[in-house]
């Protein structure tokens, strides 16, 4: 049976990584374990449910090692939003900031369809600018957004509160 406290006492705590005051989770050790990354995406498939989904759509970069093998799982397609300047047919970008920084993210026009059934999956949810900009770029291509899922959640940041009224699920909370 998959328990998010596995995947709890094996996150790594780097103090001021990338900056002075933050402290860096990193999941490195959780990926490199087959055990507790088979974890890991059980619990992330299980935000769908049992409801058919159409794109899992992953954020660069971590996002893409679980929203892809998410989007196997669930037999559906995976839609990467990508850091400016990397995706080669048309997009629709947004500039954000997020805990250590700031950036743009794209997608391209016709990765999702209106209507299409969407779970987004990242690894962490922090002040929440990342996720909140992938949910505006998919907002705007008529997504049917089912559920936001995130490995972690900086329960203190209150990222939630950037993603309206999406239903968020994260499997490991920091408060
Ligand atoms: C990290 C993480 C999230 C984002 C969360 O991505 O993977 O996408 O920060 O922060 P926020 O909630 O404050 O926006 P990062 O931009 O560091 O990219 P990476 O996945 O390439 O390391
Ligand atoms: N992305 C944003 N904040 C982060 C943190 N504290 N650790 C890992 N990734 C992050």
């Amino acid at each position: 049976m998959a328990s998010a406290q596995h995947l709890r006492d094996a996150i790594r705590d780097i103090p001021d990584f990338p900056k002075p005051g933050v402290v860096f989770k990193d999941i490195t050790p959780i990926l490199s374990d087959p055990s507790l990354f088979k974890e890991s995406l059980e619990l992330l498939c299980q935000t769908a449910q049992g409801q058919k989904i159409d794109k899992v759509v992953g954020i660069d970069a971590r996002g893409f090692i679980f929203a892809a093998a998410v989007a196997d799982r669930l037999n559906a397609g995976f839609v990467p939003v990508r850091k400016q300047g990397k995706l080669p047919w048309q997009t629709r970008q947004l500039a954000y900031t997020l805990e250590y920084g700031e950036s743009v993210v794209e997608i391209h026009e016709d990765a999702v369809h209106p209507g299409e059934k969407v779970l987004l999956v990242d690894d962490l949810l922090a002040t929440g600018g990342t996720a909140a900009a992938a949910v505006q770029l998919l907002d705007g291509l008529g997504a049917d957004l089912v559920a936001i899922s995130f490995l972690i959640e900086l329960g203190f940041l209150n990222g939630r509160e950037k993603l309206g009224d999406h239903r968020i699920e994260s499997l490991i909370r920091y408060d």
